[in-house]
């Protein structure tokens, strides 16, 4: 993989300027893993107005709408290429009973959501309106099943009644207005069951873990992908226990990790935060390449064949709730700087892929590193949609190795990271994907392309970048941050040379 050679001393916080950079860009590398599109997964949770508002108005809103679907949503999700969405939760899941979810919106119970804000949920929005959403979208869904405070048996019910194709449960789902089954593919068992999820140990969940899966049927030909339940961030011991006692019982093993300053006190201002704040939170995402590695490797030893998969299913940005706002309802905005998170992490995640299978950026709309916000019938694409919808190029293209000589920079924090990050892959009608950030925010970086192989005819590109890094898509505003056409690569013989300017990010097309 990547060869790096820092040739340029560390200082602290200081942005070591790259003046340039040669990727030489291996095309002839054999064998090399394709990108799944799950990477760009997402997730949805009933949290503040991720859900309602956000993606579900109803039928009868004056919001313009498809079935309760918002129309404008609706359209951004399909630019996106949204792969998989993730749902209800989150933490809600393990307080949530599909079953008052289902029949006669009048008569679905309403429940306080005891983990965002005690707002009264409703459960207008439940497993149809999911799964019709998935259906509607080509998207696959992730169901997030209740084992902290729902049983064996209520899980095991719910896959019955979202793939069987006869039984009681299919019976009842006819009865709702759904005679064929659903395909459901992914089934996360629990979530963060060593905290809101139960409260586990992981010896404990381990065992746990095993009831509830084994119930958790494949009916009708739908084969269940089961998700257990990983760890947090740096928890190695969690991994380790999981793939000791569960390996042949589990399809995947998640992980979550958020780029989030500290559990208690404030977690910083989304949009005003000074240049020391902005590497902190930029060298703090980029430690995930550690923690992936590391993850990695206790399950490489377990599964050297890499059966069972890795799924970042929780990761982004978590800053203070936007003044104003309910702050259990985890409403943030997003600027220049979480789209160069979005491009550093994708770029990562990238070359993991021979066991990372999936990640679900938190949230899709309205809550943390959101690609949407919404406010009432108002729309806006955050600077991370962007990044997503600019690389999504990249979902189920054949991964293609660069290696680069990059500086680096240490945080005020004391982390290290690369002062570049380049990315490339080869999608099936032949065209080679470039993407490219430069996190600095004063220098801008010359870099050549360098290609084994190819003798590029043309290249082409789109770059995200904004007179200043605070800068964010606001309602009823002009967007300040949008991606525009990139014309500064030039082809010279075998390379494509071009100059990043500081704070961008560029996505080529080389033909
Ligand atoms: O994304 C917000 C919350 O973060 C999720 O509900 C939970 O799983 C995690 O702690």
């Amino acid at each position: 993989m990547k060869k790096i050679i820092l040739f340029l001393s560390a200082l602290a916080v200081s942005s070591l300027a790259l003046a340039q950079v040669k990727v030489s860009v291996r095309e002839t590398a054999q064998d090399q893993p394709v990108i799944p599109a799950e990477i760009y997964g997402q997730f949805s949770e009933h949290l503040g107005r991720c859900i309602y508002e956000g993606i579900w108005v109803g039928p009868d809103s004056s919001i313009p709408n498809v079935d309760g679907y918002r129309t404008d949503v609706l359209e951004a999700f399909k630019a996106l290429k949204v792969p998989v969405l993730r749902w209800p939760g989150g933490c809600f899941a393990d307080e949530y009973h599909w079953m008052d979810g289902i029949g006669p919106k009048e008569n679905r119970p309403k429940l306080v959501n005891n983990n965002w804000g005690s707002t009264v949920e409703d459960n207008s929005f439940g497993t149809h309106e999911f799964l019709n959403l998935c259906e509607m979208l080509g998207i696959e869904p992730y169901i997030s099943g209740n084992v902290g405070s729902g049983t064996v048996e209520e899980l095991a019910k719910w896959v019955e009644y979202m793939t069987a194709e006869n039984g009681s449960m299919a019976e009842l789902r006819a009865k709702n207005g759904r005679k064929e089954p659903w395909k459901v593919k992914y089934l996360g068992v629990g979530n963060e069951t060593w905290g809101c999820g139960g409260d586990m140990t992981a010896d404990y969940y381990a065992d746990v873990y095993k009831r509830y899966a084994l119930y958790s049927r494949n009916y009708s030909g739908n084969r269940l992908f089961k998700v257990a339940c990983g760890a947090s961030d740096y928890d190695y011991n969690w991994t380790r226990t999981m793939m000791q006692k569960d390996r042949d019982k589990m399809d995947g093993l998640s992980l979550h990790y958020y780029t989030c300053k500290g559990w208690t006190g404030s977690k910083g201002s989304a949009t005003d935060f000074t240049p020391e704040e902005y590497y902190n939170v930029l060298a703090k995402s980029v430690e995930i390449d550690e923690v992936l590695r590391n993850h990695e490797a206790i399950m490489d030893a377990f599964d050297p064949d890499k059966r069972v998969a890795l799924l970042l299913d929780e990761w982004g940005t978590w800053f203070d709730v936007e003044p104003g706002y309910n702050p259990g309802h985890l409403f943030q905005q997003n600027t220049m700087r979480d789209a160069m998170v979005a491009a550093l992490s994708l770029n990562i995640f990238q070359k993991h892929t021979e066991r990372l299978k999936m990640a679900n950026i938190a949230q899709i709309v309205n809550v943390l590193q959101a690609m949407i916000l919404t406010k009432g019938p108002q729309m806006v694409l955050t600077p991370t949609y962007h990044v997503f919808r600019m690389f999504n190029v990249h979902q189920n293209a054949t991964y293609v190795p660069s290696e680069y000589n990059c500086g680096t920079l240490v945080s005020a924090e004391g982390r290290v990271m690369e002062n570049f990050s380049a990315c490339a892959s080869r999608d099936a009608a032949g065209a080679l994907h470039v993407s490219l950030a430069n996190p600095s925010l004063d220098k801008p970086v010359t870099v050549e392309l360098a290609f084994d192989q190819l003798k590029p005819k043309t290249v082409s590109g789109e770059i995200l970048t904004a007179s200043d890094v605070h800068a964010y898509n606001d309602f009823g505003k002009a967007p300040a941050v949008a991606p525009a056409a990139f014309s500064g690569a030039k082809v010279s013989g075998k390379t494509v040379k071009l100059t990043l300017p500081a704070a961008s990010v560029v996505v080529l097309e080389v033909k």
